[in-house]
């Protein structure tokens, strides 16, 4: 089904993706990132992108109410995106991913999850890290 398409019952698509608001300089696409990489909002951008600036849920031990993975599944998530951003990236286009830090449960130690995310998703779509 097409972004923004209705299913037969008439009824949204709740995997749809639909601009929020637009301005002479550009759009605001409302929805999951999933859903908006295979969107057409997206797809006729591919190769064209100078920046991709993005602050995903991170890896907390705490849950956020917009819900937040962890562990491998956290890994698994965030690098299943990895190429599907890249191939949007222009040669010289670059992504900045924030990924907050977060601590072990009960230990006064850092989770290494964040930078495992960080070199998963770099190995994954074969990227360079500045
Ligand atoms: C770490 S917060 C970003 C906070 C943001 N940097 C700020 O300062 O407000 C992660 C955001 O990603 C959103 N989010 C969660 N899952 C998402 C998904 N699958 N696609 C797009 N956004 C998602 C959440 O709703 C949340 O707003």
């Amino acid at each position: 089904m097409k972004d923004g398409a209705s299913n037969p019952k008439g009824t949204p698509d709740p995997k749809s993706v639909k601009p929020a608001y637009e301005t002479p300089f550009g759009s605001v696409l409302e929805g999951k990132i999933e859903d908006a990489l295979e969107s057409e909002h997206l797809n006729r951008l591919k190769g064209k992108v100078n920046l991709i600036l993005t602050s995903p849920p991170y890896p907390l031990v705490r849950k956020k109410q917009y819900g937040n993975s962890n562990g491998q599944e956290y890994l698994d998530w965030l690098s299943s995106l990895a190429v599907g951003l890249s191939d949007l990236l222009a040669d010289d286009g670059s992504i900045v991913v924030e990924i907050g830090n977060a601590w072990e449960p009960g230990s006064p130690t850092m989770s290494t999850l964040p930078l495992e995310a960080l070199m998963a998703f770099k190995r994954k779509a074969n990227l360079n890290l500045c």
